[in-house]
């Protein structure tokens, strides 16, 4: 296992999957009852930008660093802009400031409510010692040292009827789109009541194509694809962009991603003109 976020945090697509999870933890907000929110492959909670790893790339130049000076013009995304500016206190206008970026439970815990839990799990020793440390005051969030593939049986269903898992691999392995797939389903079986998502690459289309396939293919209902291609899809070495599933999404979720996804190419694409898409892949 070579993989370690630190490297890509903020960039493009962490922005696309960052922001997906801002609108669907408001549509959470809207009622009072509390709900869960768990994640299979949790990562650091807190990335550096400064930080070595961060700098050997400055991928987050092309994610976070281009959308913060956008922020204004998206205000759905609120959430997501408050978690990045409570990270950094002194950071306005001068993106140059900015330091520290949120990965998805420092997002979770931004927009969290006190009656909501999360629960995160990451198998890595030193992203799992980071993210146990950052949430060590914390109430209602368990960090658990152990592979998210087998959490989900351990901790699916939770007491809430609501909530919201997050399957979000390294997919280093070729064999990782067969396994999200069966977590999926695994989620959805266990917890049927939450909505399921996974984010995924797209470099050259076939594997995304085979996952979608296979989830039309399913039996499961209420599937949402989005995907944001900031680059033309066919060089298979590279990230050209990025997709989530969504299964069993909070109501008009579609229509807000069909609303934000073109506003956040237009500030994110690399060259030529990119794309979006917001598919049901299986209605109701
Ligand atoms: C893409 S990163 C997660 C980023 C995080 N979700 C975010 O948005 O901030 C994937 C993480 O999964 C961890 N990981 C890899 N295989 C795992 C497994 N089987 N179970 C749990 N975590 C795993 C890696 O160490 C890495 O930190």
């Amino acid at each position: 296992m070579h993989y370690l976020h630190s490297y890509h945090a903020g960039n493009f697509a962490d922005v696309f999957k960052h922001s997906l999870l801002c609108l669907l933890f408001e549509a959470l907000r809207k009622k009072d009852a509390p709900f869960c929110y768990l994640e299979t492959h949790a990562g650091a909670g807190v990335y550096d930008l400064r930080g070595a790893d961060a700098r050997k790339t400055g991928e987050w130049r092309g994610g976070i660093g281009r959308i913060w000076r956008q922020r204004a013009a998206l205000p759905e995304l609120a959430g997501y802009f408050a978690a990045v500016q409570e990270l950094n206190p002194t950071l306005a206008a001068a993106v140059d400031l900015l330091r520290y970026y949120p990965g998805s439970p420092a997002i979770a815990r931004a927009l969290r409510r006190a009656q909501d839990r999360l629960v995160l799990m990451e198998s890595q020793a030193e992203p799992h010692a980071a993210l146990a440390e950052y949430f060590s005051r914390e109430r209602h969030v368990a960090v658990h040292a152990q592979d998210g593939y087998q959490g989900l049986t351990a901790f699916l269903p939770p007491p809430e009827a609501r909530g919201l898992v997050l399957i979000d691999p390294p997919f280093e392995s070729p064999m990782e789109f067969t396994q999200a797939l069966a977590a999926l389903r695994t989620a959805q079986t266990r917890w049927p009541t939450a909505c399921q998502i996974l984010w995924y690459p797209i470099k050259d289309r076939a594997p995304a194509q085979r996952l979608q396939r296979a989830l039309i293919e399913s039996g499961m209902r209420r599937i949402l694809c989005a995907e944001l291609c900031v680059l033309p899809d066919d060089v298979a070495l590279r990230l050209n962009g990025c997709g989530m599933i969504l299964i069993n999404p909070p109501w008009q979720i579609d229509a807000a991603c069909v609303a934000l996804l073109p506003r956040l190419l237009d500030v994110l694409r690399v060259e030529g003109p990119g794309r979006t898409r917001v598919e049901w892949l299986v209605p109701e």
